[in-house]
């Protein structure tokens, strides 16, 4: 979900719906805003985009459409189906206090029955109302009416993660926040105070962003003053401070169709932007781990933990770091992870992957690996995320800003991240020569060529996106570091287009999967020129002798692949390591091409958030 607020000398509206719909991809099944207008508080929320909101609020008079103060919120359903009643932001019975959350109240049923029990009527099925009913209690009791010592009370009777910002109408001008474990940045400007559960939102707003750690509360004023407080109500006088470089062109469509075309044809400058001047006479430098040789010999097992896309890079990371670093790895998604009895040491490392940085059961997964003594390394895309910040070392991807939903370039760029920290581990620990690291550093430079070149053989991929258009299902294989790019494949097809796909290692495909297969069934086979291409075109020729109309990613020039495919996706001649950043570049335009050819909506598929902040 994505909230924002405002108060200050300028109407609210404008930047509330601005910030929204920047805010969409944390979510879009409903929107909301709350404006403190001369009448009281006015809501106007509904089912649907912030599009459908914003019409609604067109419609307002100018007085409330030029109220100075509001917060407002885009949600992704936890407690609740996406409805109208269920939307943020919720009110108290009076209607006098609004709050909008992110985050799961886990003791909300408890709350529901004793707020009940004292009188209060909820309104709507969501975790989230009894903030407000809990305020407004602590409003007529303890805290007398004082907004700050009410939300400080509220949220000592949680359990969960929230980050909240509260109106009432009694305090005008003011909004109070308070953040447990779901993000909250902070603005001050000469315009007036803003708050936003991600620092995009306040793009164009100002590039000095306050941070609100877990556990704070903070009182925005009328005239842009911030106060932040800590959860006893103490005064902080130094609130976590960073400056953002935006580029503010990064976050429009510049002409494409949509964000996924812009994004996936961003991909080469992204992965030259990783690598300029990574290469020095020492060898790759990645001063952003912040480890010393000594500590780096030491590493006795290397834990990645990520979710979704992110996952699949730490698949692909996985057999990199242990082939040249000769270090043991295991890759688990988070949501497991954080159940497990893990062994860590004083030399473990852990790395986490996370484009946006804030998907919450990554960062859970951190927290329990630095209790647990284990260093933790951030790789994401976003400048002053919560994981850039938690971590003792952070290597920026710099793939500009990732709008679409499904996302393209984050991963690539996160490939070669990866690849990166495999080569400095070998180097730095010994098991790779500063030549050896060198050579395969230049191969990585050809990446962006190599994925231009597949760029322009979009017609590929455009034309193979016919075998699936009928289809209810699909099946993706590959072997090795290729039965991920299937896995990565299989999932952004299931994301936008909502065929049902399945990967496979293509070795274990007799196994179970091939009883799938029945004539003109989609089997998508990721074939290069490698090691195990023989075993492949084996599995090629089973699903072939059943019907299957074939898919295949192959290495130009291979007459033999070409032969058994229906449709083939040529990559150039590459070494295996770089195969899977080159090779899915086809399978994100072939998911593209289906989704568009069944009517989907490409950066906004329905149910999915980009960025998940509920475990
Ligand atoms: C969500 C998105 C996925 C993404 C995953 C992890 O589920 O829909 O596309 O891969 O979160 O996101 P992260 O920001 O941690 O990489």
């Amino acid at each position: 979900c994505g909230i924002v607020g405002y108060t200050g000398s300028k109407p609210a509206l404008p930047f509330l719906i601005d910030g929204l719909t920047t805010l969409e991809y944390r979510g879009y099944d409903s929107a909301g805003v709350e404006l403190e207008t001369p009448d009281g508080l006015l809501q106007v929320k509904c089912k649907g985009r912030v599009a459908a909101l914003a019409d609604l609020c067109s419609r307002l008079s100018r007085k409330n459409a030029e109220a100075p103060c509001g917060i407002a919120h885009t949600r992704w359903a936890t407690h609740g189906e996406p409805s109208d009643k269920n939307a943020h932001p919720h009110q108290d019975c009076t209607g006098n206090v609004a709050v909008v959350h992110n985050g799961i109240i886990e003791n909300y049923q408890a709350l529901v029955a004793e707020l009940e029990a004292a009188g209060h009527t909820m309104a709507s099925d969501t975790d989230s109302e009894v903030i407000a009913h809990l305020i407004e209690q602590a409003l007529a009791g303890d805290a007398e009416g004082d907004l700050l010592l009410a939300v400080q009370l509220a949220t000592s009777r949680l359990v969960g993660s929230w980050a909240l910002a509260v109106l009432y109408a009694d305090a005008p001008g003011t909004i109070v926040c308070a953040r447990q474990g779901s993000p909250l940045v902070l603005a001050s400007t000469d315009a007036g105070a803003y708050a936003a559960s991600d620092v995009t939102a306040l793009a164009g707003v100002t590039n000095h962003v306050i941070n609100l750690d877990d556990g704070q509360l903070a009182r925005l004023s009328l005239d842009g003053t911030i106060e932040v407080f800590e959860s006893d109500l103490s005064p902080v006088d130094q609130p976590d401070a960073f400056d953002i470089d935006w580029d503010a062109s990064a976050a429009t469509m510049g002409g494409y169709p949509d964000f996924m075309a812009k994004e996936i044809a961003e991909q080469p400058e992204a992965i030259e932007r990783l690598l300029k001047d990574r290469l020095g006479p020492d060898g790759v430098r990645l001063d952003e781990l912040a480890m010393t040789d000594e500590e780096i010999a030491a590493i006795d097992r290397i834990f990645i933990v990520a979710c979704g896309t992110s996952y699949h890079v730490g698949l692909i990371a996985r057999p990199l770091i242990e082939e040249w670093a000769r270090i043991p790895v295991a890759v688990e998604p988070a949501s497991e992870f954080n159940y497990e009895d893990v062994l860590v040491t004083d030399h473990t490392l852990c790395i986490i992957i996370t484009q946006s940085g804030e998907t919450a059961d990554t960062l859970a997964s951190a927290r329990k690996m630095h209790a647990a003594g284990a260093k933790v390394l951030a790789v994401t895309n976003v400048i002053g995320s919560s994981a850039a910040r938690e971590a003792d070392g952070v290597l920026y991807v710099q793939a500009g800003p990732e709008v679409s939903v499904a996302s393209t370039k984050a991963y690539t760029a996160q490939m070669v991240a990866a690849e990166l920290i495999a080569l400095f581990l070998a180097q730095r620990n010994g098991n790779l020569g500063a030549r050896e690291v060198a050579r395969r550093f230049h191969e990585l430079q050809r990446v962006p060529a190599m994925i231009r070149e597949v760029l322009h053989r979009s017609w590929q991929d455009e034309a193979a996106a016919r075998a699936f258009v009928e289809s209810s299902s699909a099946l993706f294989l590959g072997r090795g570091l290729n039965a991920t790019t299937a896995a990565e494949g299989a999932l952004k097809l299931k994301e936008i287009s909502y065929l049902h796909a399945e990967a496979y290692p293509a070795g274990e495909m007799k196994h179970g999967p091939i009883a799938l297969i029945d004539p003109g069934f989609p089997v998508v086979v990721i074939c290069p020129d490698d090691r195990v291409r023989y075993k492949t075109l084996s599995n090629i020729q089973e699903v072939k002798a059943r019907g299957a109309t074939v898919v295949t990613v192959a290495t130009d020039g291979d007459q033999k692949t070409a032969q058994l495919s229906d449709y083939l996706l040529l990559v150039p001649a590459a070494p295996e390591y770089l195969v899977p950043i080159v090779a899915v570049v086809h399978l994100q335009m072939l998911a593209r091409y289906v989704a568009l050819a069944r009517g989907c909506d490409i950066d906004k598929p329905r149910n999915l958030a980009k960025s998940v902040t509920v475990e």
